[in-house]
């Protein structure tokens, strides 16, 4: 039997060395010349030492990165194989996107991203799309409505076309008109049928006010009649399709995949943790509703390019010599709007393929927090034991009533909930640094684990890349920023857009200002 995945060494790594010798050798002449131009005693003697300080710590730093590029490996994963061995007897998928505000998060292209999800090419009736609001947003809820109205004809027409990508967002900017007239007709309702639902949200959140007759046909909209703000709500949990009911299937009569809207509780004397703290009660919500033994998570607005990249990641899970180790497969960011030649350097390059790539070798990436396939069980905090065996099967099978699921649900997500437990820390996402992806990632290094970078040629998830000078630089201000005090000052939200971010914690700080200023005077 052959294996589901192989790992092939990566291309241009003589050339890399070859590179790296180079600047070693002028490494060791910088050093050799400072040691050899030793100025006398005053002004000169300060700046030679420091310049020593700065060349010899760079020189140290960059031995070090070595180790990430020395070796880079590729994997290859092998779709058929799984399919012939396993066919639809695959594990359930649940798949989390985070969202933070509706503002600089426009809802129309989180719903391309989570119709992307929907549309993977996996069987429906085990696959489970959570949508985490952390605004609280009637807005946002009321875009996922209309979502779940929309993937009943954007799921079948996806199927039976076979397109790519499966962001309807994407897709009709891309592709061109089919030439076949039944294909054109079908393409052209679907693509009214978007345009139309993308309208009404826009105008939607622009106004900001949900259509009336909206909020009297469907009794979730009355979470929203207490009168919360988006820092002070209750818990919000709405089973918007219910996967495991019969009833709910797409116009050929196709069961569609379940699709949850979560918005968990916020009280202004609580601190919620930002995105750690959304993932984490994702992680309890889904399981009371879905329990899949797979979790995935991407960001808001990085859509799915490839509908077998669920199928890829399996093959790395599932393989019988080396799946028991894996506990996370990570895939790499990739962004469509790159500027012309790149000039800002958002692709990446280095990062994609050369160092998440060269830790592969040591035992496995980081986790980058977004577009990663984890084991729910890691996630929670098991350590490694090579005779331990996943249940692949598991998932929740009962049927209880969908409010009773929704009550159960809510209760898992409320501001008390993790207070004296080890949520945070041996459990879920950890709390209390701003990357908390990456520290998250190397715990489950530390609990014996190993993780796999896959980087297929076609990219698997996209997003959207700054594209002028100043985004660019507030977005590096922010992944700078990410190091140091932004929780202290308690400015940083989620990392989504973080350009956009930036400029609204910027306004919103003035406001705050203002309004401070104008307390005093009263
Ligand atoms: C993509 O880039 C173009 C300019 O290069 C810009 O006009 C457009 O708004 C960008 N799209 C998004 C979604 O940011
Ligand atoms: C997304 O997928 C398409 C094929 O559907 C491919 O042509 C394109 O290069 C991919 N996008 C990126 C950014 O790789």
């Amino acid at each position: 039997m052959g294996r589901l995945f192989a790992t092939e060494k990566a291309g241009g790594r003589a050339l890399y060395k070859l590179h790296a010798v180079t600047v070693f050798v002028g490494i060791c002449l910088v050093l050799c010349y400072r040691a050899t131009h030793v100025p006398a005693a005053g002004a000169g003697r300060a700046a030679w030492l420091g310049m020593l300080a700065a060349e010899l710590w760079f020189g140290f730093y960059w031995v070090i990165t070595q180790s990430s590029r020395w070796c880079p490996i590729r994997r290859r994963a092998f779709k058929d194989r799984l399919a012939a061995r396993y066919g639809d007897r695959l594990p359930c998928v649940d798949i989390f996107v985070c969202t933070a505000d509706p503002q600089s998060e426009p809802p129309s292209l989180v719903m391309a991203t989570v119709l992307s999800l929907m549309a993977y090419n996996y069987p429906p009736e085990k696959l489970n799309v959570y949508l985490s609001d952390d605004g609280g947003s009637i807005l946002t809820f009321y875009a996922l409505w209309e979502t779940a109205a929309f993937a009943k004809h954007w799921l079948p027409f996806c199927r039976r076309y076979n397109i790519e990508p499966r962001s309807p967002a994407a897709y009709f900017a891309e592709s061109d008109r089919p030439n076949d007239p039944r294909a054109l007709e079908e393409w052209s309702f679907v693509k009214d049928l978007y345009q139309e639902m993308t309208e009404r949200i826009n105008s939607a959140v622009k106004s900001g006010k949900v259509p009336e007759e909206m909020k009297v046909n469907h009794k979730g909209f009355s979470e929203w009649n207490t009168g919360g703000t988006s820092k002070d709500h209750q818990p919000i949990v709405q089973i918007l399709i219910d996967g495991k009911d019969r009833g709910a299937v797409d116009i050929d009569g196709n069961v569609l995949p379940t699709l949850v809207y979560m918005a968990r509780e916020k009280r202004p004397q609580y601190h919620h943790n930002f995105k750690a703290g959304a993932m984490n009660a994702l992680i309890r919500v889904s399981s009371v509703i879905s329990k899949s033994p797979i979790i995935m998570n991407v960001d808001c607005d990085m859509y799915s390019n490839n509908s077998d990249s669920i199928r890829e990641a399996l093959c790395f899970f599932l393989d019988e010599e080396m799946g028991h180790k894996i506990a996370f497969v990570q895939y790499p960011q990739n962004y469509n709007n790159m500027t012309k030649n790149n000039i800002y350097g958002n692709s990446l390059n280095v990062i994609n393929q050369v160092e998440l790539a060269g830790m592969d070798t040591w035992g496995g990436p980081l986790y980058i927090g977004t577009g990663c396939f984890h084991r729910r069980e890691t996630l929670c905090g098991r350590s490694f034991n090579k005779d331990y065996k996943e249940d692949w099967d598991q998932g929740i099978k009962t049927q209880q009533p969908i409010d009773q699921t929704e009550e159960k649900a809510k209760s898992l997500a409320t501001c008390t909930y993790e207070h004296n437990t080890q949520w945070g820390n041996e459990i879920g996402l950890k709390y209390g640094c701003p990357v908390e992806d990456v520290i998250t990632g190397l715990a489950i290094h530390c609990r014996g684990w190993e993780s796999v970078y896959n980087n297929p040629p076609r990219a698997a998830f996209v997003g959207v890349a700054p594209t002028t000078i100043s985004q660019t630089i507030l977005q590096h201000k922010r992944w700078s920023e990410g190091a140091n005090g932004e929780l202290v000052t308690g400015i940083r939200n989620q990392r989504f857009l973080p350009w956009k971010e930036a400029a609204n914690d910027a306004h919103h700080k003035a406001t705050l200002k203002r309004s401070e200023a104008l307390k005093y005077l009263q």
